[in-house]
């Protein structure tokens, strides 16, 4: 396996569309209200990356047909914006956003509640999050994949939720989905040692139910297999000398820096 170190060069290029596409997920929050369509989110997200100065990289990668994906509920990831799914009080959307500027892709998503969530899927969303915030945590010269792997598996599993396995975090820069692969469960200590330089998402896909999954007929929707929620947060992520840099972190966050 060879993963590549990003250039300084490189990573001022990533920081730029990995900006971009937060303040896409900052922006479309005000739009997810009950009544809407995904495909009208779509439209909008799209917009915004446009406006921009930067494209979709979703749009025709692997013959996906729209700019961002939109999950729902029980959909795990991959969901494709329709103008049938129109969200309704107490549903829970992941929309992910990936945008290519300059040839360097941000890829990041985030959880959004319509009206007023169950408190079970409050709860699910928050611990999701703090998955995702106690990964990125870790990252530094030195830590390994399966220390990142572990505290997910270990914090969603502490709380009675279950990790899927079917998808990962992955190597990203010129290329949306290059190695390594970033697994959500494992073992401290295993895997892949990180260095200064390298480009990678985290993404904690956590089901309420249990951890597998079922892709639909239309070739790209995820869904739990149990029909039960699944929550997902995204960052794309540069390991720095001493640390990390969030390169998709938006202004509500801790880790934001402008
Ligand atoms: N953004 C997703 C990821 O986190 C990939 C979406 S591929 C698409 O890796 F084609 F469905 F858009
Ligand atoms: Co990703
Ligand atoms: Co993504």
């Amino acid at each position: 396996m060879t993963v590549a170190i990003k250039s300084p060069e490189d990573i001022q290029k990533m920081r730029v569309a990995g900006r971009m596409a937060a303040r896409v997920l900052e922006q479309i929050g005000e739009y997810v209200q009950p009544g809407v369509s995904t495909a009208e989110l779509d439209d909008r997200c799209n917009q915004m990356i446009l406006e921009q100065g930067a494209i979709s990289a979703c749009i025709g990668y692997k013959g996906f047909p729209k700019a961002v994906c939109t999950s729902v509920n029980q959909v795990v990831c991959h969901g494709i914006p329709s103008e049938k799914k129109v969200l309704k009080d107490g549903d829970i959307i992941n929309i992910d956003v990936t945008v290519i500027y300059e040839g360097f892709h941000g890829d990041t998503s985030k959880m959004f509640f319509v009206g007023t969530p169950a408190p079970h899927a409050e709860r699910l969303v928050a611990v999701t999050q703090e998955c995702l915030y106690k990964a990125i945590d870790l990252v530094r010269p030195g830590a390994t994949l399966g220390d990142i792997g572990h505290v997910i598996q270990q914090h969603a599993e502490s709380n009675y939720y279950s990790v899927v396995r079917d998808y990962c975090g992955h190597g990203i820069g010129r290329v949306f989905h290059e190695e390594p692969q970033v697994m959500h469960f494992g073992k401290s200590g295993t895997g892949l040692i990180l260095q200064e330089g390298m480009t990678f998402t985290i993404e904690p896909m956590i089901n309420a139910g249990k951890p597998q999954t079922k892709l639909k007929r239309d070739g790209w929707t995820v869904e739990t297999r149990d029909g039960r929620l699944s929550a997902q947060w995204e960052h794309t992520l540069a390991v720095t000398s001493d640390g990390v840099e969030v390169l998709t972190a938006r202004e509500e966050e801790p880790f934001f820096t402008g």
